[in-house]
């Protein structure tokens, strides 16, 4: 794992703060608007155009050549999922939305998982345990720890949960570039990487399923990812500022 960090100034901070905020209330209209019946690619237009009225434009479109305005992540697909015109969303969908706008040349980056109806127990012990994890590992990014404390911190929720930690897919630095260093993962094992310092931006990101932690890329579009059993999976994530105190949750927004 690599020692490697980026401290970000304090005029990269102001522009970094407001393009998270931005992104923040693009994630929150889209999962307002998102309903049974459209299609993951009509969600996908959608985000287009909201992203689109910031000001802004997509974090991901052309990415690596990732074809999409957002990812859309439905049941078993954990991440980078793809709009479709033939893939319908249902009311006993979960879905996942990851967001990213440029705005100003500062990133956001975040994600929420989401339902349309009441949740079955497994299910609604996979959405609130994934969003906790997220919660304590942020939580434990307070300056003087590491990113070694966030990585315990969220795979001890995720034990706690019994929800599997996937392992291939990591958080990571973000601000002006969409992955900076350092790595941040979801469970421990790899030493105690950086240091945590004011002016640290980072994507806290757990991605936890109901089944096993194995997952198996779409070799049919090179993106979607899937878990190896077809179990349901979830994916939350915020993008948090270090500070000399509390870390400051650059994406909050009150739907989470
Ligand atoms: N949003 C993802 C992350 O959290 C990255 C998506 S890259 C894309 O790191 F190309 F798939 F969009
Ligand atoms: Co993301
Ligand atoms: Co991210």
């Amino acid at each position: 794992m690599s020692g490697n960090r980026i401290i970000h100034t304090p005029e990269e901070i102001i522009r970094i703060r407001r393009a998270a905020a931005v992104t923040a209330q693009v994630r929150d209209e889209i999962a307002r608007l998102a309903h049974p019946g459209m299609t993951t690619f009509d969600l996908d237009q959608l985000a287009g155009s909201l992203i689109n009225a910031t000001g802004g434009r997509s974090a991901f479109k052309n990415y690596h050549g990732y074809p999409g305005n957002i990812c859309i992540s439905v049941n078993d697909v954990v991440i980078h999922g793809i709009g479709r015109p033939d893939q319908i969303i249902t009311e006993d969908d979960i879905v996942s939305i990851d967001v990213g706008v440029v705005i100003d040349n500062a990133m956001g980056d975040t994600a929420l998982t989401f339902g349309f109806k009441e949740p079955s127990k497994e299910i609604k012990r996979l959405l609130d345990g994934t969003q906790q994890a997220l919660m304590e590992g942020i939580s434990a990014a307070v300056c003087g720890r590491f990113i070694r404390d966030i990585s315990a911190a969220v795979e001890k929720c995720a034990r706690r949960n019994r929800l599997a930690i996937v392992r291939d897919y990591v958080g990571h630095g973000c601000g002006i570039q969409l992955h900076e260093p350092p790595e941040v993962p979801n469970y421990t094992g790899w030493g105690k990487g950086p240091r945590l310092e004011p002016g640290m931006v980072l994507c806290i990101e757990p991605m936890l399923n109901l089944g096993t932690d194995s997952v198996r890329l779409d070799r049919s579009d090179g993106w979607t990812v899937r878990t190896a059993d077809g179990r349901p999976s979830a994916h939350f994530e915020h993008m948090i500022l270090i500070t000399d105190n509390e870390p400051e949750i650059l994406t909050w927004q009150k739907t989470m």
